[in-house]
Order: structure tokens, then C-alpha cells, then sequence
């Protein structure tokens, strides 16, 4: 028996989840910072993650029962992220590897998504739609790497979401909120629609969104600026199948709520005969038992890593990563 535990402080989250070699998750905690606007402060984020870090820990051991002793591995997000908040994550788990004499291991985010996506749903070679706040990418595993099929080139889809829900004055965080509206809704109102080769931009939908705010009904509007969203990530997903002859589509990031998204991709996976697989909400969004579990998989498959190569990586792209531990 192993156990690993995982730090997450990439965006608003802190994290730390504590799982064994099973995948079985003894612990979860995490507490997010969230600001009057949608957008994130990086620093004001990162104090917040600072105030928070020793209590979510303590909690976290707590709840399992283990000592320090019995911890195998250390792991934390290296990236990608926001600068500051991820300095709090490597500088707390450098620590404690240190203190306690645990091996240490950073991390890829994204990766870490995917990873106990798969563990957790039983999907085997998926393309994955990892669409969250800070990220929106189309994924698929080929000849040791996780390669991106395809990314947004400005912002992620969640953000999107949260800009205009804010803007609207439905508050934060927004998606929930569209997607309450999205099945309400009566007409389509057009929006710019808008895929690059196998890449989403979102911007000039936002811009274009909020010109009709106030002049259009607020539920199609709603209604209109998501179904065109999560349209763009659906083609590009089911581009991604086709190209790779793949048959699984997994959804995971906090958007994966979405009620709105997983009926539109189900329909889509229907009409190819592809398999859809959500990862539960607890484990979309961002949270430390997917880093414990990415670090517990990479050790037992024999990596480690000096404390001086472990610093943090701002732009740790997902096709960075040697996907060593698959067979
Ligand atoms: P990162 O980008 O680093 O993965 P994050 O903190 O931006 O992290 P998550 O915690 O994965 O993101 O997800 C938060 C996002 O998910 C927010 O933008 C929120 O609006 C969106 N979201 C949550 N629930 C829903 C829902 N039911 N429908 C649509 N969007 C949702
Ligand atoms: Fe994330």
C-alpha cells in the first residue's frame, strides 16, 4: 500500500488530496478565493492560498487518519498557472518533503486532470474536452504524449461564461447560471462562431454577447452565447475522433457541469457510435486528489525528482509531459 499526497494551487484553488494505490480518496479538502469581478488577482490568490494552506492540510491528514510517516510521496501542480499562486503550492510541498523526508514530485495540471478522469470512469483512450476557467483544450493520447488537438487561443470557456454572467449582473461564478437559462431559452440569436483550423476563440463572441445585452431577451442570449461555445469545443472534439478513430469522449474541468455541454456531446457521441464519459464534479474542477493521484502513478512507475528541479512552470504545456507510466 502506498499513499500520496497532492497540493493544487494553480488558479483560485487550494487543495490537497490524499489517495492510496487503488485510487481510493481518503481526503479532499480545498477552499477557493473568489473576488468581486470574474477575473483572478494573482496576488490577492495566492495570499489567499497562503492564509489557508496549513488548515486545509491539517484537515486533510485528519480525516485519514495517517501520520506524515505514513506518506509515501509529496506531489504539487508545477503548472500550468498563475505565478504567484503556484509558488505557494511549491514552496509548502518543498517544504514539507523536506521536513518529513518524503520523496517529492511536481506535476502537470492538465495531465493530472486527465489521469484520475480515466481512473475514475473506467475510459481507456479517450479524446478528452478539458474546459475549465483558466483552460479549454481537446486532447488525445498518441506515442507517449498527451497531444493538444486543439486550444483556446484567447480565453478559456469558463471565463467566457463568468465575464458575461457578470456582466449581466447574475454574479459569480457564471457558468452554473448560463446553463440554469440555457433550457429555458426560445430563440437563437447569431453570434460569431469562430474555430481555427482545430483552435476556439472566444473574445469576439464575448464582445459581440455583450453588445446585445439590454436590446435582446436575456435568456436567448444566454441560451445563444453558450450553445455557440460549447458547439465550437463539440466540432472540434468530434474532429479529433474522427482524425484519431478514437470511440471515447471524456469531459472533465469545472464546465463539465454543464448540462448544456453533456447534452450536446452525447448527442454528437450517438450520432458516431462514440462513448461519453463525465468526470464527477468533485474531480473536475480543480482539486489535490488529482495531483496525489498523477504523483502516486508517476512514482510507482519509478520517477523522482531532485528538489532543485522542481520549480515552478508557468506555461507546463500538457504535450510536455513523457507519458512514461503508460504500458
Ligand atoms: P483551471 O482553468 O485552472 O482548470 P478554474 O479554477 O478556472 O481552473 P475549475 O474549478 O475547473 O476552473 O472550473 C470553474 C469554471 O467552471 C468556472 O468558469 C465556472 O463558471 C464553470 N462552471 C462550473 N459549473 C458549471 C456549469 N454547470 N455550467 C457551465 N460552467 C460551469
Ligand atoms: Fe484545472
Amino acid at each position: 500500500m502506498g499513499f500520496c499526497l497532492g497540493i493544487e494551487s494553480t488558479a483560485h484553488t487550494f487543495g490537497v488530496g490524499i489517495v492510496d494505490t487503488q485510487c481510493n480518496v481518503l481526503a479532499n479538502e480545498k477552499k477557493s478565493y473568489t473576488s468581486e469581478d470574474a477575473g483572478i488577482k494573482p496576488r490577492e490568490a495566492a495570499d489567499f492560498h497562503m492564509k489557508n494552506a496549513s488548515e486545509i492540510l491539517q484537515s486533510a491528514l485528519k480525516k485519514t487518519g495517517l501520520t506524515w510517516k505514513d506518506l509515501n510521496v509529496i506531489a504539487f501542480s508545477q503548472g500550468p498557472g498563475l505565478g504567484p499562486c503556484l509558488g505557494v503550492g511549491c514552496t509548502t510541498a518543498r517544504t514539507l518533503s523536506m521536513l518529513h523526508r518524503i520523496p517529492l514530485l511536481g506535476v502537470n495540471h492538465c495531465v493530472a486532470h486527465i489521469e484520475i478522469g480515466k481512473k475514475l470512469t473506467g475510459s481507456k483512450d479517450p479524446i478528452i474536452a478539458y474546459v475549465s476557467g483558466g483552460n479549454s483544450q481537446i486532447i488525445g493520447y498518441e506515442s507517449r504524449r498527451y497531444r493538444v488537438f486543439g486550444e483556446t487561443l484567447d480565453i478559456g470557456v469558463g471565463n467566457l461564461f463568468d465575464v458575461f454572467a457578470r456582466d449581466l449582473g447574475l454574479g459569480f461564478p457564471g457558468g452554473p447560471k448560463l446553463d440554469q437559462r440555457y433550457f429555458g431559452a426560445e430563440a437563437y440569436i447569431p453570434l460569431p462562431y469562430s474555430v481555427k483550423g482545430m483552435d476556439l476563440v472566444f473574445s469576439g463572441l464575448l464582445t459581440a454577447a455583450k453588445k446585445q445585452a439590454g436590446k435582446m431577451d436575456e435568456t436567448d442570449l444566454c441560451y445563444s452565447l453558450m450553445h455557440t461555445a460549447l458547439a465550437m469545443i463539440t466540432e472540434v472534439t468530434e474532429r479529433a475522433l474522427a482524425h484519431t478513430g478514437k470511440e471515447e469522449v471524456l469531459l472533465t474541468g469545472g464546465v463539465a457541469a454543464s448540462k448544456a455541454l453533456q447534452k450536446m456531446m452525447q448527442e454528437m457521441c450517438d450520432a458516431r457510435g462514440a462513448k461519453l464519459y463525465i468526470v464527477p464534479k468533485e474531480y473536475a474542477m480543480d482539486n489535490g486528489a488529482m495531483i496525489a493521484w498523477l504523483g502516486l502513478v508517476e512514482f510507482l512507475a519509478g520517477k523522482r525528482m531532485k528538489l532543485e528541479n522542481t520549480q515552478v512552470n508557468q506555461r507546463f504545456r500538457t504535450d510536455h509531459v513523457n507519458v512514461h507510466w503508460m504500458k
